[in-house]
């Protein structure tokens, strides 16, 4: 879907649906839009407390007076003072799913002609693209419609419209929009139908398209170089593993941000086997991977100024006759050995080569994201990331860029004495602690690979998935943190290019 401006009285559009965004009134009511042909009804509806202008609230309207689109439907957007990236993409989002559930032909959208806060413009419009974008991937019959045209109605009077700030959202929230949904497409995926091979060229072509280069490592090369980790989970499958380098140099030198994500296509647990009800969305277990990949395709044709690599361990975890044992020990990259003491937590262990691979390359900063505990859900509950650092300034970077965007995070401790809890007694480290604070030793482990290079790890198991479908989000793959990685991206870019 490829939105575009159109610059024309509202009560003129000629569209199938006209969507209009309305917002929430102090003391009760709607703000009245200015626009003649529809302020008496919404003002009779907002007096019948039929609408409130709730953020995703949505009514339609038939054969509206004085409107030549032949339906509307009304977005409420909520206040008009906490209006937000978060408020905007719920409302685009739930009016896009709406829409979208029947072909239509043409939908044109009228934001309220005020100014925007930062980045809400675009969110109301990466709302409406990953609205658009159902899960249903294997549906024999497709049960969400991409519209035949989108048009963003900004007014006649050139004075009110914010012609240039809607003309950037609708190219930066298309391209925004659409890697979210590129990162949902991934997870979604049937486990079977995404093998580390699979999913590594996706990846690949995705990296090209944006302009990007990318480098996939086979089972040999990751023996060469001496990914331990990512060889051991990988034994247990038939499948061989893969791993993805993403380079994206728009200059040659500058400080370059490493990027890792977590990419396991199908996690079992391995011989320490998963409960069936605990594995039904581990195909989920890629979504670290997936978003890296996502957000650096999106920075890519943004064209920002910034030096990025991504390091995208991928492999299954699974039981099969050549699978690690409990008590076996690996050596990583670098020389570290682990004895592995549960095969459930695997995702560190590959992750702990691609971090100590990334830390060799002396990376400014290094994010990484990874579906990595349960442990951090029972903490933070389903919608909340766990925000760990080693650099304070660091950690307050990417807490901010999550505020501008609304997707949640929640700064968690990482002092030395949890690393107690993960000395062996045969290697140097074990890849387990306790049963306390369980998303905390998991960090504590990836932390001892990072070295001093200053890093954040997001836990996002919780946030990867949406068990439930509700109108304002889809159930299964949700793409989090896309959005998050791109406005932290442009904030540091943003400070690269001023400080030149
Ligand atoms: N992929 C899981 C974590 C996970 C759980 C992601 C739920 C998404 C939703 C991870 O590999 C795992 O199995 N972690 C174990 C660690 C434990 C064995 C120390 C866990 O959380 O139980
Ligand atoms: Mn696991
Ligand atoms: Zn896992």
């Amino acid at each position: 879907m490829n939105p575009a401006l159109v610059r024309q009285a509202v009560g003129d559009v000629q569209a199938q649906w006209l969507v209009i965004g309305i917002l929430e009134q102090e003391g009760g009511g709607t703000e009245p839009l200015g626009i003649a042909a529809v302020d008496p009804l919404l003002k009779r509806l907002a007096d019948d407390k039929e609408i409130t202008g709730a953020v995703g609230e949505l009514t339609t309207l038939h054969e509206v007076a004085g409107v030549k689109a032949r339906s509307v439907l009304l977005v409420g957007l909520g206040r008009r003072e906490k209006l937000d990236a978060q408020a905007a993409f719920t409302a685009g989002f739930s009016a896009s799913k709406r829409l979208s559930g029947k072909p239509r032909e043409s939908v044109a959208v009228v934001p309220p002609a005020i100014p925007f806060p930062t980045l809400a413009a675009s969110a109301l419009i990466e709302g409406l693209v990953v609205g658009a974008h159902g899960p249903g991937l294997r549906k024999s019959e497709s049960s969400r419609h991409p519209f035949g045209s989108l048009a963003v109605v900004i007014g006649a009077d050139p004075e009110a419209a914010f012609e240039r700030e809607w003309t950037s959202a609708c190219g930066r929230g298309r391209i925004v929009g659409q890697a979210v949904n590129f990162a949902r497409d991934m997870a979604n995926l049937p486990p079977g139908d995404k093998t580390p091979k699979v999913l590594a060229e996706a990846f690949q072509t995705e990296a090209i398209a944006a302009g990007m280069t990318a480098e996939i490592w086979d089972e040999a090369r990751i023996r060469e170089e001496q990914f331990g980790g990512l060889l051991g989970v990988a034994a247990g499958s038939d499948e061989p593993p893969r791993f993805v380098v993403l380079d994206y140099r728009p200059h040659t030198n500058g400080p370059t941000l490493a990027l890792v994500g977590k990419g396991v296509t199908f996690d079992s647990g391995g011989l320490c086997l998963k409960p069936a009800a605990s594995m039904e969305d581990m195909k989920c277990d890629m979504t670290g991977a997936a978003v890296v990949a996502a957000a650096m395709a999106a920075i890519a044709r943004l064209k920002l100024p910034i030096q990025i690599t991504g390091y995208l361990p991928i492999t299954e975890n699974m039981t099969g006759g050549k699978a690690m044992r409990m008590g076996d020990v690996l050596t990583h990259r670098g020389g570290k050995t682990v004895e592995v003491l549960n095969t459930d937590a695997e995702g560190r262990l590959i992750l702990a080569d691609a971090l100590a691979y990334a830390a060799e390359h002396k990376p400014a900063k290094i994010l990484d994201l990874a579906t990595l505990t349960g442990a951090c859900m029972v903490a933070l509950g389903p919608k909340v990331a766990g925000l760990f650092s080693n650099d304070d300034g660091f950690r307050d970077q990417v807490a901010a860029a999550s505020r501008l965007t609304g997707e949640r995070v929640w700064p968690m401790p990482l002092d030395d004495d949890y690393k107690e809890q993960l000395k062996s007694h045969v290697a140097d480290m074990k890849n387990v602690g306790g049963k306390w604070a369980g998303a905390i030793t998991a960090a504590k482990f990836l932390q001892q690979f990072v070295g001093v290079t200053p890093w954040v790890h997001l836990d996002i198991a919780g946030p990867s998935w949406a068990d439930s479908d509700s109108p304002t989000r889809d159930a299964g793959a949700t793409g989090c943190f896309v959005r998050t990685l791109v406005a932290l991206v442009e904030r540091a870019a943003g400070e690269v290019s001023d400080s030149r």
